[in-house]
C-alpha cells in the first residue's frame, strides 16, 4: 500500500507520496464560502457534503406526531399510521410470556457481551423457528442483527456491491432505500402487481435480466407473506412462478434473494405454506432469510433478529458466516444480549413457546376480526385494493394517493399516502372504527378524482 496514498496505521514511516499531497494549508471557513459561492451545500458545514440536506423525520413518524397532537387538542383522531399491534384503546399489545421470560434472565448473564454473531442456542433457535419444517437446517447459517432492520443492512452490505442497486417491488418499506442509500447503493423496483391484481412474476424477471447484463449478480428483496404495505400474500401459483424464474436464471449469475419475513407470524391460515419452497429455491439462488422478534413476539423496542443463510456447501457456508460476523463488529459488535436470552427459551422451552404461541394466536384473532372488517366495508364502496388476507397494513390505491390523504386528514383521519396509494395501519386500527376508516377513504378517493 506505500505510495497508494493510502494510510491507516499510527506508523511513523507515512509515506512521502502521501505527504506531499496534503494542502499546505487548509482553507478557513469564509474561504470556502468564497471559493463555492453556486453550491447547494452549505461548504461551511462540518456536514459532509452527502449527508447534508437530510429530510428532519421519517415521514410516518411526523405524520404520527401530527395525528398525537390533534387528538391532544381534543379533536376525535384515527390514527392509522404506525406499525404497531394496538388493542381497541390504542395499548401496544405485548405478549407476557416474552416479559416473564425476560425477567428470568439472570442479571450477571444479561449484563455480559454477547457473541459477535450472537449466542449459539439463540441462532440455533431462530435458525429452526424459520426453517425447522425444511430439510435446510443444516445447510444454515445465522447473525444476529439489531432487528429485521439490522438484517436487511448486513444483507445489503455482504451480498451487494457498492453503486449497485438491489431489486423489490414498487410498493415497498422505505427504510430498504434509506438503508441503501447510506451504504452507497439504490433500489430499483418492478411493478408489483400484473393488469389482473396478481405478482407481475414477468417484471420482475425482466429487472433480473436487465441487472444481471448490468450489474452481474441481483440482490432482491421480497418482504413476504403479509407485505408492507400492501398486505399482500403470494398464492402457490405465485410461489412456483418465483421458482421457474430462480430456476432459469440463478446459474448464470450470482443471485440473492432475502424474504423480509418480519410479519409472517400474523398471516391467515395457510399463509406459511412458502417455506415448502425454500428448499428448491436454495438450489439456485442464495437464500437469506430477515427474522425479526419485533412483531413476532411484540418485541419492538428490544431491537432483536437475525440474518439466516442457506448455503449446502461447506466452505461457502463458513465464509458467509465470517462475513457476517466481521459485518457485526464492524456495525454493532454485538446485540442486545438480555433480548437474545429470552427469545432462546421462549423458543426452545415448549412450555414457554406454546404459551407465547398462545398469546400471539389471540392477536392474530384480533387483526383478523379488522381484516374481515375492513373486506366488508371496502366491498360497499368498491374501494380497488390488493388480496388482503392477514397482517398489519392493507394498501388502497388512489389516483392521487397525497390528495386523498390531506381529504382524509381534514375529517381527522390519517393514513399514509404512498405513490398510487393509501397504506392503511389496521393493526392500529379498532374494530369498530373501521366503518369510519373506509367511509373517509372511499370519501378522500373520489376528491382527488379519477384521471382516466
Ligand atoms: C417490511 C419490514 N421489514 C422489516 C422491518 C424491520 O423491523 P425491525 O427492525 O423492528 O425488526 C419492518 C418494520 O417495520 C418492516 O415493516
Amino acid at each position: 500500500m506505500l505510495g497508494s496514498g493510502v494510510y491507516c496505521g499510527p506508523s511513523s514511516s507515512a509515506p512521502k507520496a502521501f505527504a506531499r499531497r496534503l494542502p499546505t494549508r487548509v482553507p478557513t471557513l469564509e474561504e470556502r464560502r468564497q471559493l463555492h459561492p453556486t453550491l447547494t451545500f452549505n461548504p461551511t458545514s462540518a456536514l459532509i457534503e452527502s449527508v447534508q440536506g437530510r429530510p428532519t423525520d421519517d415521514p410516518i413518524f411526523s405524520l404520527n406526531a401530527e395525528a398525537k397532537a390533534r387528538a391532544a387538542a381534543g379533536e376525535s383522531i384515527l390514527n392509522a399510521t404506525l406499525g404497531a399491534l394496538t388493542d381497541d384503546e390504542g395499548k401496544l399489545l405485548v405478549l407476557p410470556s416474552v416479559s416473564e421470560a425476560i425477567s428470568r434472565i439472570p442479571a450477571g448473564r444479561a449484563a455480559a457481551y454477547a457473541p459477535i454473531l450472537g449466542p449459539q442456542a439463540f441462532l440455533e433457535a431462530v435458525i429452526n423457528d424459520a426453517l425447522g419444517e425444511t430439510s435446510l437446517v443444516p445447510s444454515a447459517t445465522a447473525a444476529a442483527t439489531a432487528g429485521g432492520t439490522g438484517a436487511i443492512l448486513h444483507s445489503i452490505t455482504t451480498f451487494l456491491d457498492i453503486g449497485d442497486a438491489l431489486l423489490t417491488t414498487d410498493y415497498y418499506w422505505a427504510p430498504y432505500r434509506i438503508i441503501a442509500k447510506h451504504t452507497r447503493r439504490s433500489v430499483e423496483t418492478f411493478p408489483m402487481f400484473d393488469g389482473a391484481g396478481r405478482l407481475n412474476l414477468r417484471g420482475f424477471e425482466e429487472v433480473i435480466v436487465s441487472q444481471i447484463k448490468r450489474q452481474g449478480r441481483v440482490m432482491a428483496i421480497l418482504n413476504v407473506p403479509c407485505h408492507n404495505p400492501t398486505g399482500y400474500t403470494l398464492d402457490e401459483a405465485e410461489w412456483r412462478g418465483l421458482g421457474e424464474i430462480f430456476e432459469r436464471h440463478g446459474h448464470s449469475a450470482p443471485i440473492t434473494v432475502l424474504f423480509d419475513i418480519a410479519y409472517a407470524k400474523f398471516g391467515a391460515p395457510g399463509a406459511d405454506t412458502w417455506i415448502g419452497h425454500l428448499e428448491g429455491f436454495s438450489k439456485c439462488v442464495q437464500v437469506l432469510i430477515a427474522w425479526s422478534a419485533s412483531k413476532s413476539f411484540a418485541q419492538y423496542g428490544a431491537r432483536i433478529g437475525a440474518l439466516i443463510a442457506v448455503a449446502h456447501d461447506d466452505e461457502e457456508r463458513a465464509c458467509i458466516q465470517n462475513a457476517l460476523s466481521y459485518a457485526c463488529r464492524g456495525t454493532w459488535s454485538n446485540c442486545n444480549h438480555l433480548g437474545m436470552l429470552a427469545i432462546s427459551e421462549l423458543l426452545t422451552n415448549p412450555i414457554s413457546r406454546e404459551a407465547a404461541d398462545r398469546e400471539r394466536a389471540a392477536l392474530i384473532d384480533l387483526l383478523g376480526q379488522r381484516v374481515e372488517a375492513f373486506n366488508t366495508e371496502a366491498a360497499k364502496y368498491d374501494l380497488d385494493y390488493p388480496r388482503y388476507e392477514g397482517g398489519f397494513f392493507v394498501a388502497v390505491f388512489s389516483p392521487d394517493a397525497e390528495k386523498t390523504a390531506a381529504h382524509m386528514r381534514d375529517a381527522g383521519v390519517f393514513v399514509v399516502p404512498l405513490g398510487g396509494a393509501l397504506r392503511i395501519a389496521l393493526c392500529a386500527t379498532p374494530t369498530r372504527d373501521i366503518p369510519r376508516l373506509v367511509k373517509a377513504l372511499a370519501a378522500g378517493i373520489a376528491a382527488a378524482g379519477d384521471p382516466s
